[in-house]
């Protein structure tokens, strides 16, 4: 059955839900207040870059099922279901920063004027489903509001750069809410991603449900980011062992990983996670569990290990380079992973960050991000090779496809020095050191490290 959603806020997760709920055959329309991003909205264009999304926004606008605007009035008259989607980014005390949730919640509570399920979308701290409830009634200022307004979380686990697909093919939709209205109503809204009926899905089978209470489907958000966190730093606490023992992480976490208990997902052991969510939500959970008397001490390591290995690549410089002052440092990669142009918490901002500070200058490449933040002095070059020019060391910092297929030879004609540290375990070591290169990995068992260790011990 079609629904009148409207979906407040058009960032990274707005725009995906917006574009895919209009896909499935719901009529939508999207709130936004920053101007130029509404402009590119209306033409059918996202404001950044996400595989597959700018063909579903065009498909929604040719339609006519989807719209932009920024008059909230507009918005909630055409809508029944309200998602909001915006940013809630953390405070310097680690707490999630409410106050764009609360902005928005304010300008449409004096336009609710018939039945509206507030549907959250944003990751917020359990119990804000109940807030989000009381601030509307408060200021809707009209104590018969308080009928009208019904509240649910439906937790969102897309990744940037496959967040069409993880929006129309989810392992499992998530749904939270108090009240069994608002719970049909969206299971109603989700049937054709559940069954798999919306034009063009390619996935057989029911995808699974989990119907529940506001503060549990809150919950279910913060474990799952917090488990995959923790299993991130597992595989690189292992890659730690392996450097020590001389056992290779790549194929400890392929064999443990073939254990059905395990799975193989997330195990990649590297640079450690980036991106505006891990950090933020386990950083919450952290600072959550403190005020109400508990110690999170998994999680308080689980961000410990992963902020340790930022560090590596810059030990491993040192190591190799002895003294970075004028050292020239090439960085392969940007953004925080591939497929993305976002550089929110990049693990490459970090070390170039860390090697500036040595005082090495800094040259970069990446396929999609063309620009860095000012006061960051690095050069971006116009491809890897560009980069890597007169470059004493070259570090993969993000495992974009492209990287895997470079033609090394070239890649070391253009440096001057020959280290290669791939932090990422994206390359192999032997294609690497064939082509004149010293590789350097995580946790990664090195042919011919072994005689080169040999070596350095007889120096
Ligand atoms: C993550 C979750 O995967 C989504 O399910 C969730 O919806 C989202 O956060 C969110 O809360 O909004 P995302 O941050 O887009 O999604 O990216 P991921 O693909 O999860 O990667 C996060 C980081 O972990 C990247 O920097 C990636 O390089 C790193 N990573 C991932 C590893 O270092 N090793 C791995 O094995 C996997």
């Amino acid at each position: 059955m079609t629904k009148r959603v409207a979906v407040i806020g058009s960032g990274y997760v707005g725009t995906v839900v917006s574009a895919c709920l209009a896909h499935i055959g719901h009529n939508v329309i999207g709130v936004e207040s920053d101007n130029a991003k509404l402009e590119l909205l209306r033409d059918g264009r996202a404001p950044f870059y996400e595989r597959n999304l700018d063909q579903l926004l065009e498909a929604g606008r040719q339609a006519g099922r989807l719209g932009f605007t920024s008059d909230m009035a507009l918005a909630m008259d055409e809508s029944d279901l309200v998602f909001i989607c915006v940013g809630t980014p953390s405070r310097p005390d680690g707490k999630a920063d409410m106050s764009a949730m609360l902005e928005v919640a304010q300008a449409a509570a004096p336009h609710v004027k018939h039945p509206h399920t507030f549907i959250n979308k944003s990751t917020v701290p359990i119990g804000s489903g109940r807030w989000l409830s009381s601030v509307i009634e408060d200021a809707a200022g009209d104590p018969r509001v308080t009928k009208l307004v019904r509240v649910a979380s439906n937790p969102e686990f897309l990744r940037e750069g496959t967040a069409v697909s993880d929006y129309l093919h989810p392992d499992r939709v998530v749904i939270g809410a108090d009240d069994p209205a608002s719970l049909d109503d969206i299971v109603e809204l989700y049937q054709p991603v559940l069954d798999q009926s919306f034009p063009g899905s390619d996935q057989r089978g029911p995808v699974p449900l989990v119907k529940t209470d506001l503060m549990t489907a809150e919950m279910i958000k913060y474990a799952a980011n917090a488990f995959l966190a923790t299993k991130i730093s597992f595989a690189n606490e292992m890659a730690r062992f392996c450097d020590l023992m001389g056992a290779d992480i790549q194929t400890v976490t392929a064999g443990i990983g073939l254990d059905q208990r395990i799975g193989p997902r997330f195990l990649n052991a590297g640079l450690g996670w980036g991106g505006s969510c891990f950090t933020k939500d386990v950083l919450a959970m952290v600072t959550t569990a403190a005020e109400y008397g508990y110690q999170a001490r998994l999680l308080e390591a689980t961000l410990a290990i992963n902020n340790d290995q930022r560090h590596l690549v810059v030990e491993r410089l040192l190591r190799h380079l002895k003294n970075l002052r004028g050292a020239r440092i090439a960085l392969l990669g940007l953004s925080y992973k591939p497929g993305t142009d976002d550089l929110r918490d990049s693990p490459a901002l970090d070390i170039a960050t860390q090697v500036i500070e040595y005082g090495a200058f800094v040259s970069a490449y990446d396929p999609v991000v063309k620009a860095l933040p000012a006061g960051l002095p690095v050069r971006i070059a116009s491809d890897a090779y560009a980069a890597a020019e007169g470059a004493d060391a070259v570090v993969v910092a993000t495992e974009w496809p492209q990287f895997i297929d470079l033609d090394f030879a070239r890649l070391r004609s253009a440096m001057k020095g020959e280290l290669l540290f791939d932090g990422r375990n994206c390359l192999s070591p032997t294609i690497v050191g064939a082509a004149g290169l010293v590789y350097e990995g995580v946790g990664r068992r090195v042919p011919g490290s072994a005689r080169r260790l040999a070596i350095d011990l007889r120096a």
